[in-house]
């Protein structure tokens, strides 16, 4: 099995999976694993991978081109799902976990800063997945975690004296989608009361974003 993880900060992560039994199952050759620095797929001349919010908002966001470049780039000819860590995401769990281990290829994009440009979900996301509800400083933790939980369901990984056991947010809301520049990326535009300067009118739709994707996603939270 391969798994590519994107990320700000590959040394983290390069020094994580380079332990331990996933180092053992690498060398071995069970697992492939490849970590991928974001900033070498952007195209700002200063290195950057974050914007603001359109419509406002505290922090940056993860901008749409250096996630949607690199994931194009590594996938290649290959068919790989593609996961982004998210506090908001699916939750991890046992069942999840199996259900990725039977992929060949995993694609793990760690997010960042206070989210990611929605277009990145509806363009390469396959899935988005939180590793409980509590807030990371950012997903490299979470990309670990998975790497780990799903490398040892893989033949051969554990060794015979390891064994696979029978294993078994204020106002309770998710957030609403977010968009960064620019405001048409490959023809999905930004929806216009984002870009209206109406606050009242911004509040109102992230309100009912925020209603709605819960409602969708996490029901067990009303
Ligand atoms: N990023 C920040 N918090 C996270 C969580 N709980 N799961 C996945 N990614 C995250």
């Amino acid at each position: 099995m391969r798994f590519d993880l994107i990320t700000i900060f590959p040394q983290m992560l390069q020094t994580a999976v380079n332990e331990s039994i996933l180092k053992r199952a690498q060398v071995s050759g069970k697992i492939k694993i490849f970590v991928h620095d974001l900033r070498d797929y952007t195209k700002d001349k200063h290195k950057k991978v974050d914007d603001k919010p359109f419509g406002g908002g505290p922090g940056m966001l993860m901008s749409a081109q250096p996630i949607v470049d690199a994931v194009a780039k590594i996938k290649g000819r290959r068919k790989a799902k593609v996961i982004l860590t998210c506090p908001t995401g699916k939750r991890l769990d046992q069942c999840l976990v199996k259900t990725f281990a039977k992929e060949k290829n995993l694609i793990i994009i760690s997010g960042h800063y206070e989210g990611i440009d929605e277009r990145v979900r509806k363009l390469v996301v396959d899935e988005s997945v939180s590793i409980g509800d509590y807030i990371l400083t950012g997903g490299e933790f979470a990309s670990l975690v998975m790497v780990d939980a799903i490398a040892r369901l893989v033949p051969g990984v554990l060794g015979k004296h390891e064994s696979l056991h029978c294993e078994s947010f204020e106002e309770n809301l998710l957030e609403y989608p977010q968009y960064t520049r620019p405001a048409d990326f490959r023809g999905l535009k930004v929806p216009d009361v984002l870009l209206s300067g109406n606050h009242a009118d911004i509040e109102k739709w992230r309100k009912q974003q925020a209603h709605k994707i819960t409602k969708d996603k996490r029901p067990d939270l009303f």
